[in-house]
């Protein structure tokens, strides 16, 4: 356990001089397990939840790499900025004092698990189509879906010039005129989903990625993000392992 006061908590996690954070105590937009914090208040960084203004902070005095999940909201941009002043993920994203980026991306109107990491490595790895880790989306299309075409995105279809790779299609609810249905893939082209659906004449309504691997979505709430677990982490690093070669 490590006890240190909380504008040196604040400042060493990037946010701010630790003179500013003092002014943030000040003006009680600095939380502490909920409570505001005072001037000088001794915390444990790793134990206790700190906020400013509300949003958590991440605590990484060794700057080891940190490994975040998000659930994108529909309307955000997967980029770092953006000149169009669009909304992008970073926007979303908690105070840490080491830079993360996004693992793949997903489409402005495409919502649900992303991930986030300091790791390049890792990160390249997650990404390399050797690895085929699966990537699991709830894809709401309209009005219907024929076993016909179940078949088709189950067995492959081109887009881009391209056969996809064999994919699992399960139909999880079927409404007048909407279906929900759960594909799991193993690529990660360029709004694959979306295409591999037009490519049989699919009306996408609303796309959601569920899991990456082992790691699910869960209960996370929109535009919230949470640090993987040391067991998650741990199962994606197991997913992701290079094949042993003989
Ligand atoms: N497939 C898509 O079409 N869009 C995404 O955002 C992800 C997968």
């Amino acid at each position: 356990m490590q006890i240190i006061r909380i504008q040196k908590v604040i400042a060493d996690t990037g946010f701010c001089s630790r003179r500013k954070a003092e002014e943030l105590v000040l003006q009680r937009r600095v939380k502490v397990n909920g409570h505001p914090a005072r001037i000088g208040q001794k915390i444990d960084p790793v134990r206790d939840l700190i906020t400013i203004d509300g949003e958590k902070i991440i605590y990484n005095r060794k700057k080891q790499h940190v490994y975040l999940m998000m659930n994108k909201p529909r309307g955000y941009i997967t980029s770092m900025s953006d000149d169009r002043g669009r909304r992008c993920v970073t926007q979303l994203l908690p105070q840490t004092d080491v830079r993360v980026f996004p693992i793949g991306r997903l489409d402005l109107n495409t919502e649900g698990l992303l991930l986030f990491t300091s790791d390049g490595n890792f990160a390249n790895d997650m990404m390399h189509p050797s690895r085929a880790v699966t990537k699991t989306y709830r894809v709401t299309v309209r009005p219907d879906i024929t076993d016909e075409q179940a078949v088709k995105l189950s067995e492959g279809v081109m887009i881009d010039g391209r056969k996809t790779a064999p994919a699992e299609v399960r139909v999880l609810d079927k409404q007048p005129n909407r279906v929900v249905m759960e594909l799991v893939i193993r690529e990660g082209r360029n709004r694959q989903v979306r295409k591999m659906c037009e490519a049989v004449g699919l009306e996408v309504a609303r796309l959601k990625r569920t899991s990456v691997g082992p790691i699910k979505l869960g209960m996370l709430k929109p535009g919230t993000c949470r640090e993987l677990k040391a067991e998650e982490l741990k199962a994606l690093r197991a997913a992701v392992k290079k094949p042993e070669r003989k």
